[in-house]
């Protein structure tokens, strides 16, 4: 057998503790699948005194991580403390630095300097491994990376935030409200007590900049991704949603048109039929559309210390092995420049929710406005009876046929100056998933 392979594990915390624990109990199977041994030589946390399920007794603690990546104790350093800089980056460099392999789960280092840590690790011929970083326990990076290298990926989209769709699929299974299922969620556990990062869209964002590059061969650029979260959608629109057929999703999806690259967060709708639209929970699912393969469709834990843990381990294990390929799947230095898509009709159409004021012509002058920026609408339908004597607003829906956001928007600009709607209207693309 060959030497051990020394981990140095940064950050205790349910991850990490899962880690830990992993590479404990299973050790003499890891070490025959690896044809070595996988030691915990070193760890770095906060709290030495709490109990984490594991015996940490023979690593040697550090107060700074990245003083245990650069060490000499160590062969790979486990980052799990988070964070897009500070200690996790410092953490990292450090490693890379040294020629140390690094594993890391963090999403928001590798969307922000990803393809700077990608040229550091091939300069110093490390292993930079990510796959717990997106859709947690699911194996997405390894599958864009190797499994599917025979292909030319033309869209990657997916489900990446457990915590949106638990959220959605609560309210569309009572019909309650976002804020209520979101305090619910956050008092049971499955929301964080800042739920910003994951309900504004920002977790996915992260994630999907990352299986961008994976995909098309391109750098790293979060900043190209247009973002909306979930906060926006009540009750209504699920159960219109439900009606015309669809369910809605908090998507990521990036994809590759004539002009570049388009990368998206947003709510959307799917076709019941579809598989994306039978996920439900905090589970995640990523869809990939390969040239030679087909639409290949990943689904499994996003979340949690176990999942989280199982993508780490397998990361170790391929360090252990000797598998290193480049980070991004091509050498940093032949990643493409982002070229970012100019605004494209959108494929699947739009579901626009409107309050408007319940008077004669009304429906008449809003397909008219709706013509005249040539949007074609496929239906209009009044989800409320008509009060005889009164011009209460009233929910109406439209769905459009493939249009631009542009055009949508400025045809409502026109329809609220025109006095027909109350408030601001509602906009969800409808995909073809
Ligand atoms: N907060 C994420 C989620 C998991 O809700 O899916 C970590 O990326």
């Amino acid at each position: 057998m060959s030497d051990p392979l020394r981990v140095g594990i940064a950050g205790l915390g349910t991850v990490g503790a899962s880690v830990a624990q992993l590479l404990r109990q299973d050790a003499a199977r890891l070490a025959q699948a690896c044809g070595r041994d996988i030691t915990i030589a070193a760890v770095c946390a906060r709290d030495r005194g709490r109990d984490r399920g594991v015996d940490l007794g023979h690593a040697r603690w550090y107060d700074d991580p990245a003083a245990m990546a650069a060490s000499g104790d160590i062969d790979l350093v486990v980052e799990l403390i988070g964070g897009e800089d500070g200690a996790a980056r410092a953490t990292v460099e450090a490693a890379l630095g040294a020629g140390h392999h690094v594993v890391t789960a963090n999403k928001a280092l590798l969307a922000h300097h990803g393809v700077a840590l990608a040229r550091l690790a091939e300069k110093h011929a490390a292993g930079l491994y990510f796959e717990a970083a997106v859709a947690g326990g699911i194996p997405v990076i390894k599958a864009l990376r190797e499994s599917l290298a025979g292909n030319r990926i033309s869209r990657v989209y997916g489900i990446l935030n457990g915590t949106c769709n638990y959220i959605l699929t609560r309210m569309e299974r009572e019909g309650s409200d976002f804020s209520d299922v979101l305090a619910d969620a956050q008092a049971k556990g499955y929301a964080e007590a800042d739920p910003t990062f994951d309900i504004g869209g920002f977790d996915t964002a992260h994630k999907l900049a990352i299986l961008t590059s994976l995909a098309f061969g391109t750098e790293i650029d979060l900043d190209s991704v247009y973002v909306e979260g979930i906060t926006n959608i009540g009750p209504e629109d699920l159960a219109a949603a439900d009606e015309l057929g669809y369910r809605i999703k908090l998507l990521g999806v990036a994809l590759v048109t004539e002009t570049g690259i388009e990368q998206r967060v947003h709510p959307t709708m799917v076709a019941k039929r579809t598989p994306i639209a039978e996920i439900d929970g905090v589970t995640n699912a990523v869809a990939i559309d390969g040239h030679f393969v087909g639409e290949v469709m990943l689904v499994g834990p996003g979340a949690g210390g176990r999942a989280t843990a199982s993508a780490v381990v397998g990361d170790i294990c391929d360090a252990a092995r000797g598998i290193m390929v480049p980070p991004l799947r091509v050498p940093a230095s032949e990643l493409a420049p982002y070229q970012r898509a100019q605004m494209r009709a959108h494929e699947g159409g739009y579901y626009i929710r409107l309050s408007v004021y319940d008077r004669p012509g009304a429906f008449a002058a809003i397909a008219a406005r709706m013509a005249e920026q040539g949007i074609s609408l496929e239906s209009i339908v009044q989800r409320a009876a008509h009060s005889p004597g009164s011009s209460e607003p009233k929910p109406v829906i439209l769905i459009t046929h493939e249009t631009t956001e542009a055009q949508v928007r400025e045809a409502l600009d026109i329809i609220g100056a025109d006095g027909h709607i109350e408030r601001d209207p509602q906009m969800i693309r409808i995909e073809q998933a």
